[in-house]
């Protein structure tokens, strides 16, 4: 049976796990970014159509340590790899290494790559192309304390890419960060959610797609497990197709509220929501944070204020925090409110005090996802 990795933003892998095994699946492991199950391909197909916190489904296939060049190479020889891909298709390895001997990854990746395309050479006399902006078989390699871990990747494109997202603001939120978020604040799914600011709408989107039931992957038209040559055509249909046949047709008297202060930035979300096929369930308006009222008596505010590591300086973002404080306490008396950001200081600003706490990662920056009651 084959073994499978799947890979999520750091923080998490709780919410993954729950999702894996709702989706009848069991972990038998996990680290600190991602989740082991073993299965079959039928549900590897299923976990990159169906999961909203996933990144990338890969499947580890060896595990070895190596201190020297030619034991990397020997020991790359010990997996056939002629059985994923045909001679004629593309190839690329990304590899990363961390207090090992062999300390360049770009010199790993070539020896991996060489002891590979030799596989080929030796056995059909011609070898596959290099493409490392669309290949058909990615392999990745992750080398720590001369440890090495090899897996092929069954996604292609980071599975956060829905295929909704043609636009983005200027510090969009990736797509599995923001279903992770709605998770982690236990959304519990009849709740209307606002977001204040809003952005290119990933936040909205997401939670309306999962109430809907739209797999998140069923607008996107390849994955990596497209390319391999067990790929079974019969099989995805069935799959897809059984995914499609859960979608509701709407999202019942739910609906979503998202605001921002730029108009430019809300076209392209109502463009994203469109194309997400959720845009009658959301209200994009432009409001600036210290004007906005509650559009409705009961709900929660789920967002990602900007926080000055891409978007706009810090003293202009003390005051929109400030003005987002007191918007909060005047306007949104009795609503809970969960803001991600990854200032420790503007979220001071708000003045505050936050009754639950998460660490997540948006991209590489440490955030803080922070729950406040507002009495
Ligand atoms: C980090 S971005 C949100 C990204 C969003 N989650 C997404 O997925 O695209 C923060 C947003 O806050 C908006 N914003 C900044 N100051 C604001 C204010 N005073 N009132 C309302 N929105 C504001 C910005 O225009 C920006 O779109």
């Amino acid at each position: 049976m084959p073994q499978f990795f799947v890979s999520c933003p750091k923080g998490m892998v709780e919410p993954l796990e729950q999702e894996l095994k709702d989706l009848g699946l069991k972990p038998y492991d996990r680290s600190q970014n991602g989740v082991f199950f073993d299965s079959n391909w039928r549900d590897c197909y299923r976990v990159n159509l169906r999961s909203r916190f996933a990144s990338r489904v890969l499947m580890p296939v060896l595990n070895f340590v190596a201190y020297q060049p030619e034991e990397l190479y020997n020991q790359i020889l010990n997996h056939d790899f002629t059985k994923y891909i045909k001679p004629d298709q593309t190839l690329t390895i990304d590899a990363s290494t961390k207090d090992s001997m062999l300390k360049d990854q770009r010199f790993i990746a070539m020896k991996v790559k060489d002891a590979i395309v030799d596989q080929f050479r030796d056995k059909f006399g011609v070898r596959p192309n290099i493409d490392n902006d669309r290949p058909d078989l990615a392999v990745y390699v992750k080398t720590y304390k001369n440890r090495f871990s090899v897996a092929i990747d069954t996604s292609g494109d980071s599975l956060f890419m829905r295929g909704y997202r043609l636009e983005s603001g200027d510090a969009p939120m990736k797509e599995n960060l923001a279903a992770g978020l709605l998770q982690l604040a236990e959304w519990d799914g009849k709740t209307p959610i606002v977001d204040p600011m809003c952005g290119s709408g990933t936040i909205l989107i997401e939670a309306a797609m999962k109430l809907m039931n739209i797999a998140p992957g069923s607008n996107r038209k390849s994955f990596g497990f497209m390319k391999l040559q067990n790929y079974d055509r019969d099989m995805w249909s069935e799959v897809l197709d059984e995914a499609l046949d859960e979608e509701l047709p709407d999202c019942g008297d739910i609906h979503f509220y998202g605001y921002d202060i730029d108009k430019r930035v809300l076209m392209k979300a109502i463009e994203n929501a469109k194309r997400a096929g959720v845009n009658e369930f959301i209200k994009f308006k432009r409001e600036e944070i210290m004007s906005l009222t509650a559009p409705i008596e009961k709900g929660v505010i789920i967002t990602n204020p900007p926080y000055g590591a891409r978007l706009g300086d810090e003293d202009n973002l003390k005051d929109v925090y400030r003005d987002f404080s007191h918007t909060l306490k005047n306007q949104f008396k009795g609503w809970n409110a969960w803001i991600l950001s990854g200032n420790k200081e503007l979220i001071g600003d708000l003045k505050l005090k936050s009754s639950r706490k998460h660490f997540v990662y948006n991209g590489s920056i440490e955030c803080r996802f922070l729950k406040y009651e507002m009495r």
